[in-house]
């Protein structure tokens, strides 16, 4: 997979993609994040990207120029399946929207700044639009390095342990049970003997409903949803 960013602030973004599961499925060759700066695209001298906005109001906007013209650069080389746009009144991200986007080969994603981009990019050009939860961040930058983690991790040969990523909490609407390591009895703090027991079927039934006792406690809204399905 291939994720082109864009963004008017690339090095706010470097760091994550040089370290943890991003660096590792960059050097496995799973996955490749390219940064784009806008403004090698921008006008004038001060390689200008940003207009004010017509009617007034406070805020300056993306222009539609710099922008199509990186992003005709990329289409250039390769077709995108979805050129999505990081905003804070797009569609709230989940695991879903993560796992279906893992099975894509090619992905632009947009950082929005300032006030935003010009409508007609988004009603002409953008293919999805994506908020990563209700509050407003500066930029899309680290909205869009939360995106990239989360679809990184999914892809299939990242993880070395395939079978954990399908465990997460939310992959079936549940949150994941409770996990415990050595020692046994930390000071009287006691592991669950069913854990100790070597029992598999006794343990993957614990985990079940401690899975599901969780959910309803800690989320509700979740759990509505997995008794409903
Ligand atoms: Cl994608 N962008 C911005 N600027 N703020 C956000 C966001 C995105 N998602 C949540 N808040």
């Amino acid at each position: 997979m291939r994720i082109d960013i864009i963004t008017v602030l690339p090095k706010l973004i470097e760091s994550p993609f040089e370290a943890s599961i991003l660096k590792r499925a960059q050097q496995k060759g799973k996955a490749e994040v390219v940064l784009h700066d806008l403004r090698q695209f921008g006008f004038g001298k001060h390689s200008q990207v940003d207009d004010y906005q017509f009617g007034g109001g406070a805020g300056m906007v993306l222009m539609i120029e710099p922008i199509l013209k990186c992003i005709e650069s990329l289409q250039k080389e390769r077709e995108y399946d979805e050129i999505i746009f990081m905003t804070p009144d797009g569609k709230t991200f989940d695991q879903g929207d993560a796992n279906h986007l893992s099975l894509k080969k090619n992905l632009i994603l947009l950082c929005g700044h300032y006030k935003g981009i010009d409508q007609r990019l988004r009603d002409h050009i953008i293919t999805r639009e994506i908020s990563i939860g209700d509050y407003v961040l500066s930029g899309g930058e680290l909205a869009a390095a939360v995106l990239v983690d989360s679809i990184g991790r999914l892809i299939p040969g990242v993880l070395n342990n395939e079978i954990s990523a399908l465990e997460d909490s939310f992959q079936d609407d549940l949150i994941a049970p409770p996990i415990y390591t050595r020692p046994a009895d930390f000071r009287g703090w006691k592991v669950p003997d069913v854990l100790l027991s070597g029992h598999e079927a006794n343990i993957e039934a614990w985990r079940h409903e401690n899975a599901m006792l969780r959910t309803a406690e800690k989320r509700p809204d979740l759990w509505k949803k997995y008794k409903k399905d």
